[in-house]
C-alpha cells in the first residue's frame, strides 16, 4: 500500500493518553493529509467526541492500518488479512508505549485486532459495541464505525449511547476530559 500512497497516516494525539481510538484504514481525505478521521467518518467521530465533552486533542487516534488500502479503480477497499499482519506491529508499538486505559476499536476490523491482541474472539460489532470488556489492564469499548453512521442514520443514536459509556467510564477512572488520571 506503500507505493499507491499519497502520506502514511500514523495516527496522533498525546504520547500519554488515557484513551486510544483504532480505525481501520485512512480513507481519502486522510491519505492526503496525513492525519487520521479528517474525512466524513472524521466528522461524526468529531461529533460524538465533542458529545461527551471530549476534546479530540486529549486522545489518540490511530488506525490498524497505516496507508490507504485501494482497489484497481482507485476507490477504497478493506485492508486483507496479510496487510493487517504486516502493519499492525506499529499499532502494538504505539500501544505499548501510550498504554492507555481505554481502548475503543471502532469497526469490525479494529475490534477484531483489539480482541484478538488479548487471545479474545471478536463476534460482529453489532453484538459487541458498548461493552466493557476488561482485558490484561486495559477497558476495551467497541463500537461502531463512525462510517456506519453516514449510510444508516439510525445507528448515530446508538452510538451516542455507547459514547456515554466511554463518558461514565472517564470520570468513573477520575479522568475529567480525558487526560491521564
Ligand atoms: N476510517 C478509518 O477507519 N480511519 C480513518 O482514519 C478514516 C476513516
Amino acid at each position: 500500500m506503500h507505493r499507491t500512497r499519497n502520506k502514511a497516516v500514523p495516527g496522533e494525539g498525546p504520547h500519554d493518553a488515557a484513551i486510544f481510538f483504532i480505525g481501520e484504514a485512512p480513507g481519502r481525505a486522510e491519505d492526503l493529509e496525513g492525519r487520521p478521521f479528517v474525512g466524513r467518518a472524521g466528522g461524526v467521530l468529531d461529533e460524538l467526541l465533542s458529545g461527551i465533552g471530549l476534546e479530540r486533542d486529549r486522545v489518540f487516534i490511530g488506525n490498524v492500518v497505516k496507508c490507504r488500502p485501494t482497489d484497481s479503480r482507485g476507490r477504497d477497499r478493506r485492508p486483507t488479512e496479510g496487510e493487517i499482519r504486516a502493519c499492525s506491529p506499529y499499532l502494538d508499538r504505539q500501544l505499548e508505549l501510550i498504554r492507555p486505559k481505554v481502548i475503543c476499536p471502532l469497526g469490525n476490523t479494529a475490534t477484531r485486532y483489539a480482541l484478538g491482541k488479548h487471545g479474545l474472539t471478536a463476534s460482529r460489532i453489532s453484538e459487541l459495541h458498548g461493552r466493557i470488556i476488561r482485558a490484561g489492564g486495559v477497558l476495551l469499548l467497541p463500537m461502531y464505525h463512525p462510517s456506519a453512521a453516514l449510510y444508516r442514520a439510525r445507528l448515530r443514536a446508538t452510538m451516542r449511547e455507547d459514547f456515554e459509556r466511554l463518558r461514565g467510564i472517564i470520570s468513573g477512572l477520575g479522568m475529567a476530559g480525558g487526560g491521564r488520571a
